[in-house]
């Protein structure tokens, strides 16, 4: 039986720590504040947006909301962030991905301040995390290593097959694995023998973006396995990018969906705003 990765309540824990964090520094007049912008209304955008917006309210971090029409030109939207970046009330800014065509998302993600781009996407971010200085961290890669972490999960010497090569979080993901001493690998859509890589991993984390793509044969005995993926199955049930059924008696430990990585996704974000505040205000 595998231990269950529980990061409902992990994250739990975590605003519950920013909270009381963010109510000190209210105490001596510090209040922190995020801007989240999004340019139209993507079903799951939205859903995201709401869920960012009622996590800051729970902390205690003030939020400013942005919904922009889908026609929104792409100067209007980098003249809000330049307003943004300019205000000294505003510790993070948000712009919710994916953006409608028209627009540039490097372009955009570039005009943020480094020092509010609380997400972790600028090239200079990007940049520290590689060099191992500190900023930023994309927010999905950071709750994972606190899922491993406030699990008591080594990661040190551990070889860890990361599965994605994403910007948010597949490359981020291998880069935070090698900061803790791990052995790294990255697998992704060209990778010839995956199943074979995947069969090594102490630790494997899988952000594939196909529906219940990794079934038991993937996976070591004793294996961590964390899933990012987020699907609805044919009976539209959520699931992930693991056969959780058949991979959760193989592994020693593993994230459920919903209820594993999901829910840290928003908790890092919220502690990113509360760094950005400390850090830079
Ligand atoms: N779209 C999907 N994931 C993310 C995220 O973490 N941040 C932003 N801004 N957009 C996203």
């Amino acid at each position: 039986m595998a231990k269950i990765i529980d990061g409902k309540h992990i994250s739990q824990e975590i605003k519950d720590e920013l909270k009381q964090e963010v109510a000190a520094l209210k105490a001596s007049g510090r209040e922190c504040a995020l801007a989240v912008i999004q340019v139209g209304n993507d079903l799951a955008s939205s859903v995201y947006v709401r869920n960012k917006k009622k996590a800051c309210e729970y902390i205690g971090i003030r939020s400013l909301s942005y919904e922009l029409d889908e026609n929104t030109s792409e100067d209007e939207l980098l003249a809000l962030i330049d307003k943004l970046n300019a205000d000294s009330s505003v510790h993070g800014i948000l712009c919710q991905l994916p953006l409608p065509k028209h627009m540039d998302e490097d372009k955009v993600i570039k005009r943020i301040s480094p020092e509010k781009d609380v997400d972790g996407f600028h090239p200079q971010n990007v940049g520290a995390l590689v060099i191992g200085q500190k900023g930023f961290v994309s927010c999905t890669p950071a709750g994972i290593i606190q899922l491993l972490k406030r699990s008591n999960i080594q990661m040190e010497g551990k070889h860890c097959v990361v599965i994605g090569r994403s910007n948010i979080v597949g490359k981020p993901m291998a880069l935070l694995m090698l900061r803790e001493n791990a052995t790294v690998t990255i697998c992704h859509s060209r990778t010839r023998n995956l199943k074979e890589l995947c069969k090594e991993a102490d630790i494997l984390i899988v952000a594939i973006g196909k529906p219940q793509f990794i079934t038991a044969d993937y996976v070591k005995e004793g294996a961590v396995v964390i899933d990012v993926g987020i699907h609805r199955d044919k009976n539209n049930k959520l699931c992930g990018d693991v056969k959780y059924d058949e991979v959760e008696p193989v592994a020693s430990a593993i994230t459920p969906v919903p209820g594993g990585v999901g829910p840290m996704t928003i908790a890092m974000l919220m502690h990113n705003c509360v760094e950005a505040m400390k850090m830079y205000s």
